[in-house]
C-alpha cells in the first residue's frame, strides 16, 4: 500500500468541481462532482487521488489522517479580483454616500482612490505589509487559499513598483498566495488633473516599460488592468494602454461596465483579456462577445452591495450567451471592504440568482481560470494543489443561504493545515 503525506476521509460531501484546467461555460455552470462519504490522498502538497472513503483507504495509508467527520469539503476559494495592498481608509467617504454623495462626485472632488493614494505614496513597503497582513489573516480564515492583487494606489512609476514589491513580500510571510495586477491606469493622478491624456502617454511610455523590467527582474508575468470608466479612462485610451501591454508582455485584465458600458468587455475580448471586471452595465452586444470569446467575466456583486446600489451583474443573460462567470470580493478600501468569499457567494445566489454550486464553482474553479491558474488550482482533482476547505457543515448548499458568519473550519495550503478553527461558534 503506498504511504502518502495526508489522507482526509469521511467527508459528507466532497466537490470536486471537475473539469481540468477549463472554466464551466454558460449553463453548464455549477458541476460539483460530488463524492458522498469523500476522501482523498495528498502528497507533495498535491492531491494524487480522490473517491470514496473505502476506495482512497484501501489503497493508500497516510502520515497524517484528518477525519472529515461528516463535513463538506470544497477546494479553497480563489479570489480574482483585488484592491490590496493599501494604507488608510475611507470610513467618512461612507458616511458621506450614505448622505447621498456618489461614488465618482467624491473622485471628482479629489477623494475616493485619490485619497488612498496619498495614504498609500506616504507608506513604506514594510508599514504596508504590517497593514495588509491582518487583511490576508481574515481573507484566509474565511477560506481564500489564493488571490490576485493589484497596484493602483500608487500612480507614479516609484509607487507602483513599491506596491508590486509590496506584494512580493507579502507572499513570502502569509500562505495566500497572490498573483499581482498592475494597475498604473487606475485613476488620472492629482497632479495630472485635467491632463488625462498626458497621465495615459506616461502610463505608456514610462509607467508600463518599468513594470515590464520589473516582469524580466523577477521571473514573473504580470496583468496589465486598467479602470475604463466614464470621467476616468475612455474606451479609446483604454486600447491604447492595454496594446501597449500586450506587446510588452503583459496578460491583460479589465475594469469594465462598473458605472457605464463603455464597449471595455468587448474590448477585452478582442485584445483576449484573460478576463473582464465588474460588469454591470454590460450592453447585449458585449454579453455576446463573452459568449463567443475565452474571457472571463469576474462579477463583484460585494460592490454594488457596498455602494448601496441595486443592479448587478446580468449574470443569467452571460449564462445564457455561454459566457464563464466567476467571483470576486474587489476587496478595497473604497467600494467594498470585504474580505470574504462566503459573502460574496451569499450576494450572488440572491442578486445574480446563481445556484450556490454555481456560485460556488464560479468562486474556485472559475475564479482560478480568471487568473490564469486553472491548471494548479480552484478544483480537488488529481495532480493539483491541495488547497482545501474543510466546511462546518454537512451540505455545501449552507455556503449562499448562511451569511455574515464564517463556515469555514480548516484551511488547508499546499497539504498544510493553516488555520484550524478550534470550536464551532
Ligand atoms: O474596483 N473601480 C475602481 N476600483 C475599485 C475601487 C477602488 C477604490 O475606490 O479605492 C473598484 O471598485
Ligand atoms: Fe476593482
Amino acid at each position: 500500500m503506498e504511504t502518502v503525506d495526508l489522507i482526509l476521509h469521511s467527508a459528507s460531501q466532497l466537490c470536486v468541481v471537475p473539469g481540468g484546467d477549463m472554466p464551466q461555460r454558460g449553463t453548464a455552470l455549477g458541476d460539483l462532482g460530488i463524492i458522498e462519504d469523500g476522501a482523498l490522498a495528498v502528497h507533495n502538497g498535491r492531491i494524487i487521488a480522490t473517491g470514496t472513503t473505502g476506495e482512497i483507504t484501501s489503497q493508500y495509508t497516510a502520515t497524517r489522517f484528518i477525519n472529515g467527520n461528516g463535513r463538506c469539503v470544497i477546494p479553497g476559494f480563489v479570489d480574482p479580483h483585488t484592491h490590496l495592498p493599501w494604507a488608510g481608509d475611507r470610513a467618512e467617504e461612507f458616511e458621506q454616500r450614505i448622505a447621498g454623495a456618489t461614488y465618482m462626485e467624491i473622485m471628482a472632488a479629489g477623494g475616493g482612490i485619490m485619497s488612498t493614494v496619498r495614504r498609500t505614496r506616504q507608506a513604506t513597503i514594510e508599514e504596508l505589509v504590517a497593514a495588509n497582513l491582518p487583511r490576508l489573516r481574515r481573507m484566509l480564515a474565511y477560506g481564500t487559499t489564493s488571490a490576485e492583487t493589484k497596484t493602483g494606489y500608487g500612480l507614479n512609476t516609484e509607487a507602483e513598483l513599491k506596491q508590486l514589491e509590496t506584494i512580493m513580500a507579502l507572499n513570502q510571510v502569509q500562505p495566500v498566495e497572490l498573483t499581482p495586477t498592475f494597475l498604473p491606469a487606475h485613476a488620472v493622478p492629482a497632479e495630472y488633473a485635467g491632463q488625462t491624456e498626458a497621465y495615459v502617454e506616461k502610463v505608456i511610455t514610462e509607467m508600463l516599460p518599468a513594470g515590464a523590467a520589473w516582469m524580466k527582474k523577477n521571473g514573473i508575468t504580470l496583468f496589465c488592468d486598467v479602470f475604463c470608466e466614464e470621467g476616468v479612462f475612455d474606451l479609446h485610451q483604454t486600447r491604447r494602454i492595454l496594446e501597449t501591454a500586450v506587446s510588452l508582455g503583459y496578460r491583460l485584465k479589465l475594469h469594465a461596465d462598473e458605472f457605464a458600458g463603455l464597449g471595455g468587455t468587448k474590448l477585452a475580448v478582442e485584445l483576449g483579456a484573460v478576463s473582464a471586471d465588474h460588469l454591470v452595465k454590460t450592453p447585449d452586444t458585449d454579453i455576446l462577445a463573452l459568449g463567443e470569446g475565452n474571457t472571463i467575466a469576474v462579477s463583484l456583486p460585494g460592490t454594488p452591495f457596498g455602494l448601496g446600489h441595486h443592479e448587478y451583474t446580468p449574470a443569467q443573460k452571460i449564462l445564457t450567451a455561454g459566457g464563464a462567470l466567476a467571483l470576486a470580493t474587489d476587496c478595497n478600501p473604497g467600494t467594498c471592504w470585504c474580505e470574504s468569499m462566503q459573502m460574496v457567494i451569499a450576494l450572488a445566489c440572491r442578486y445574480l440568482r446563481l445556484t450556490p454550486a454555481q456560485a460556488l464553482v464560479a468562486a474556485t474553479r472559475n475564479a482560478a481560470c480568471a487568473i490564469g491558474r486553472g491548471h494548479e488550482i480552484g478544483s480537488l482533482e488529481p495532480g493539483k494543489q491541495a488547497d482545501i476547505l474543510i466546511l462546518d457543515v454537512p451540505d455545501y448548499r449552507h455556503l449562499g443561504y448562511r451569511f455574515g458568519t464564517n463556515l469555514v473550519k480548516t484551511v488547508i495550503k499546499k497539504g498544510h493545515v493553516v488555520i484550524e478553527q478550534s470550536e464551532t461558534l
